[in-house]
């Protein structure tokens, strides 16, 4: 058996290689609008779902399973799908909040010239249950691991990744024939844009702001604060 286990020592990450991770992690965007019309080419579809097929999944399940829907009849579908859970969350907000709301852009589905609607077989004997006995959900938590590796990948290709969550996923289930006992983790839009936002769109559009990390972290018990020797950003 070939041992490689690698020591801070022997880190062969080079600071370049290592900021460029980095870079991605930071600059990684959700993306709803800009989507240029040219689709994604195999090769490089390829190489994103690979970077997802890399993930770390509960005993070793890789449960993900990838639709790319690239129809122009059913990314309508899905937009319509998209547009009825939209008014009804709409209709959940009052006053200004709700202003706000209605002026967001939550997907780019006309746009990108492809989705990628993500799903986990629940129903997998892979991995034999290890590590689902206890918490089954995940699963579900290896494929949104996936969903992470991807998006960040696609950064680094140009490639804008939006994930669009208000949807029925019975209806999504419907349209694209997904059988029962595989679950809908995420309906993404993709594609080639023109720019990457510095900032996130919710942000910028004044409905979130990022989170203070430092009030997050705690030591050793949930109600005592970590008392930092560092900036945490
Ligand atoms: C599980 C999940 C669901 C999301 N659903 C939506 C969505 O339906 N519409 C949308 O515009 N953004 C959605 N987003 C993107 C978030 O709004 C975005 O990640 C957040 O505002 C931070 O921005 P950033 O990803 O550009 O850093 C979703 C993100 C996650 C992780």
């Amino acid at each position: 058996m070939v041992e490689s286990l690698v020591t801070p020592a022997q880190n062969d990450f080079s600071a370049a290689e290592r900021s460029a991770v980095y870079r991605a992690l930071r600059e990684r965007r959700d993306v709803r609008a800009g989507y240029l019309p040219q689709p994604i080419d195999d090769a490089t579809l390829y190489r994103l779902l690979a970077a997802a097929h890399h993930a770390p999944s509960v005993g070793f399940m890789q449960p993900w399973r990838f639709i790319v829907v690239r129809d122009e009849g059913l990314r309508r579908a899905v937009h319509g799908i998209f547009e009825r859970a939209n008014s009804d969350a709409l209709a959940r907000y009052q006053g200004e909040r709700r202003q706000l709301y209605s002026r967001l852009k939550l997907e780019g589905l006309l746009e990108a010239p492809q989705h990628l609607c993500v799903l986990c077989d629940e129903e997998s004997e892979r991995g034999h249950s290890l590590g689902r006995n206890t918490m089954p959900e995940t699963s579900i938590y290896s494929v949104v691991c996936a969903i992470q590796n991807l998006w960040l990948a696609a950064r680094t290709e140009g490639i804008g990744v939006g994930w669009v969550s208000i949807l029925d996923p019975r209806a999504i289930k419907n349209l694209l024939r997904i059988p029962a006992g595989t679950q809908l983790v995420a309906y993404l839009c993709i594609g080639y844009v023109r720019a990457f936002s510095d900032v996130p769109d919710l942000e910028r559009n004044g409905w979130e702001q990022r989170a203070e990390l430092t009030p997050l972290v705690r030591a050793d018990y949930f109600d005592q604060p970590y008392a930092a020797h560092h900036d945490m950003r």
